[in-house]
């Protein structure tokens, strides 16, 4: 039986849409049931409306606090029988009572290898720091941000001659092969026996 996940954006979606195309395949073991964005001009909305996928806009400036926002999305995603979350650009911070409620069933990417660059425009961090090496993270969702479990992660190069446009392509390239796979590595059973 597929798992039935949902994915949370904020903008453009172009990590929804490699887990659309990924989740697409007979055998991947999970279909995407939901997209649930806060903006309701977010890009990857109209991606998953033109994959046929149902979608939930919940702003947060409708809510009077971050608790009352996060028991509507509780809600939307039992509503639709939700078993997994994937945070996908998702530029909210969850509440602790909402990230104890999905321990161990939440995923987040992340542009760095984290530990290193947590927080916002970790591209740019890794950037002006002048690293030789930077990356991406799929990470489980931990009420501490960006820090925890990791689930899977790729190194890119800074390479003589990139700019920040050619670094972030390719760190978003890097992301959009790893999502998937980290997805389907949480959702394998482990190999039984041994001996
Ligand atoms: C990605 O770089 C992801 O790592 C970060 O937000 C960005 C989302 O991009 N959390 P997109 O909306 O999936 O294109």
């Amino acid at each position: 039986m597929k798992k039935h996940i949902a994915v949370l954006i904020s903008g453009n979606g172009s990590n929804l849409r490699a887990l659309i195309n990924a989740t697409a395949h007979a055998d991947f073991p999970a279909h995407i049931a939901l997209v649930i964005s806060n903006k309701a001009d977010a890009y990857g909305l109209k991606r998953a409306e033109a994959a046929g996928i149902p979608t939930i806009v919940i702003q947060h400036k409708d809510f009077t606090s971050r608790e009352a926002f996060d028991a509507r999305l509780q809600e939307a995603l039992l509503a639709h029988q939700i078993q997994i979350v994937c945070l996908a650009g998702f530029m909210r911070l969850l509440s602790p009572g909402f990230v104890k409620l999905w321990e161990g069933r939440m995923l987040n990417i992340h542009p760095s290898l984290l530990p290193a660059f947590k927080g916002l425009d970790a591209i740019g961090q890794a950037w002006k720091a002048g690293v030789k090496e930077t990356g991406c993270t799929v990470h489980l969702v931990t009420e501490e941000m960006d820090s925890g479990e990791i689930l899977l992660q790729e190194k890119v190069t800074i390479l003589p001659g990139d700019t920040y446009e050619t670094l972030a392509q390719r760190i978003h390239a890097a992301e959009h092969r790893i999502y998937p796979e980290a997805l389907k590595l949480l959702l394998s059973p482990p190999l039984e026996g041994g001996d």
